[in-house]
């Protein structure tokens, strides 16, 4: 009788268990906490956009010049150039290659407004400098001359 007892408290607390498994952990993996960038391998993070695959080669210099040419034109309004390592109203660029790949460079360039809404470290950037960068409307050739800008100044 008393075996009986203990084997039935056994069962109920299982089935407790169980569904506190499936509640709570149901509920944080699709949480919000889920998309912080603790989650997510950076250089691993390919973004969200037009740019699904880049391929890099040797350094090339008359691309990464043209590169510089847009980014002074275009992008130095909110940052500083890549050399200098210090915020303005976005982040530093310097080192901006070791830490994102490529196709995520790209397309914070190109989507940045989806980025900042639906990629995990986009999102947390957004959440620290709180203005929305704007979309300067490069091609996908002037996105990667940038980027190429980027690795020279990274070499
Ligand atoms: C209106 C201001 C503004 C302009 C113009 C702008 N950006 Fe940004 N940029 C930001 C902000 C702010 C962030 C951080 C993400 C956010 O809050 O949207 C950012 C983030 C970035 C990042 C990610 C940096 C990191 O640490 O991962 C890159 C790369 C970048 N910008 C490149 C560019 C390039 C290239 C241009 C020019 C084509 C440009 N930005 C133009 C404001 C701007």
């Amino acid at each position: 009788m008393k075996k009986t007892i203990i084997q039935t408290s056994l069962v109920a607390l299982g089935i407790f268990f169980t569904a506190a498994l499936l509640t709570g952990c149901g509920d944080k993996s699709s949480g919000p906490e889920a998309a912080s960038s603790g989650a997510v391998d950076p250089m691993k993070d390919k973004g969200i956009g037009p740019v699904t695959s880049v391929t890099l080669g040797a350094l090339d210099a008359a691309i990464a010049e043209k590169g510089k040419g847009i980014f002074v034109a275009k992008c130095t309004a909110c940052h500083n150039t890549p050399d200098i390592d210090a915020k303005k109203i976005g982040p530093s660029l310097k080192g901006v290659t070791k830490r994102r790949t490529p196709e995520w460079i790209m397309n914070q360039v190109l989507n940045p407004s989806e980025m900042t809404q639906k990629d995990p470290i986009a999102k947390e950037l957004l959440g620290t400098y709180i203005a929305q960068m704007a979309n300067q409307n490069l091609t996908q050739d002037d996105a990667r001359s940038v980027l190429e800008y980027f690795r020279t100044n990274d070499k």
